[in-house]
């Protein structure tokens, strides 16, 4: 059976190594395998749960698909579109939130992080976002979607809201329920400050974090100060326990180079910091600096990046408005 793969980006600017490893590496690999279709969407309407600057936004939104092109996303073989662009995700977002139930999204652990102690004022948007999510993966009949560890409970609310939908209308796959490609290793990359806090775009410290348009001295610079503790690198895995910033340089690091923690271990057991971080910087700037180059050359082509939005509008609206059609039909519209 062919896959149909699907996944979003947020374009709030700042996408991270952990975007990068967490996500769009393995959007990269499942692209270019031929048996699987694959459509990547730029999450505009999500971005708006926090507050934006349009222009900015409208910046963010071809950095983002400058950024999925110069990680590895061919254009003509993969769907790549922004959000916005097709109605269908706001509709179908209402007819499945008539479906989900308060109880449910009340669960949700990073609407309680993110709205934090002012759970009152935050907007109606971001409680209900994960509703939105679950509309733009089942209105493509998506079968796997790639993403990081931080959004699996969304993808295990988006299974209930399907299920739900389709006993509330008494058909049985009516909404494909999809399944989560989340990787075994490497699905949550840590902030190089606290490796115990996810690396966010929303971290105050820039240093927090390498940004994928960060230029070599910067990543170099980070890995320097990146937060360590004060033993060599360990002989085992085991020894990784309690040691979260070592846990996740050493991650990092075997993402980045395709191979195993335990390899990684292996390679540096008994060494100081400084020598493993200088070979980390190393692979780091081996890999990223490409694409930073890359999205710093594309990021001027604009017509280019709006032609790809534009192209991969019109194939998504098509799927997507047949797809909502079908809903109204089956609710009694
Ligand atoms: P967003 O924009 O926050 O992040 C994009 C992708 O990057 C992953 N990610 C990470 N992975 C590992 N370590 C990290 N520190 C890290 N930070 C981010 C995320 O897990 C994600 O895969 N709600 C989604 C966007 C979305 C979506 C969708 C995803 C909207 N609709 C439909 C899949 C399917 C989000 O905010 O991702």
């Amino acid at each position: 059976m062919n896959k149909k793969i699907f996944s979003g980006v947020q374009p709030t600017g700042n996408l991270h190594l952990g975007n990068y490893l967490g996500a769009i590496k393995n959007f990269v690999k499942l692209s270019n395998d031929k048996e699987n279709e694959c459509i990547f969407c730029v999450v505009d309407l999500h971005a708006i749960t926090t507050k934006q600057d349009p222009k900015e936004l409208r910046n963010n939104i071809r950095e983002t698909v400058a950024t999925f092109i110069a990680c590895g996303i061919n254009p003509e073989k993969s769907i790549i579109f922004n959000q916005s662009s097709v109605p269908a995700h706001s509709e179908a977002a209402w007819l499945l939130s008539c479906s989900a139930r308060m109880g449910w999204l009340n669960r949700m652990t990073q609407f309680k992080e993110k709205a934090g102690k002012n759970k009152e004022k935050a907007s109606i948007g971001l409680f209900s976002y994960p509703v939105l999510m679950a509309a733009d993966i089942l209105l493509y009949d998506s079968t796997h979607v790639p993403v990081g560890e931080d959004q699996k409970q969304h993808l295990e609310l988006c299974r209930d809201i399907a299920q739900k939908f389709n006993n509330d209308y008494g058909i049985d796959e009516f909404l494909k329920i999809p399944e989560p490609l989340i990787q075994k290793e490497f699905s949550r990359i840590m902030s190089l400050k606290d490796g115990t806090r996810k690396m966010s775009k929303s971290e105050l410290s820039d240093s927090s974090r390498i940004n994928l348009t960060d230029d070599k001295d910067s990543i170099v610079n980070k890995i320097k100060k990146a937060k360590t503790d004060t033993l060599p690198l360990p002989s085992t895995i085991d020894q990784l326990i309690e040691r979260p910033e070592a846990k996740n340089l050493l991650g990092i690091y075997s993402s980045i180079t395709d191979t195993t923690l335990d390899k990684s271990v292996d390679e540096f057991k008994g060494k100081n910091f400084s020598e493993f971080k200088e070979n980390l910087s190393q692979v780091l700037v081996e890999k990223i600096d490409p694409i930073t180059k890359e999205i710093k050359r594309l990021i001027y082509d604009k017509g280019f990046l709006d032609e790809i939005l534009f192209d991969g509008h019109k194939k998504a609206n098509k799927i997507a408005s047949e797809k909502v059609k079908k809903m109204h039909k089956l609710m009694g519209f």
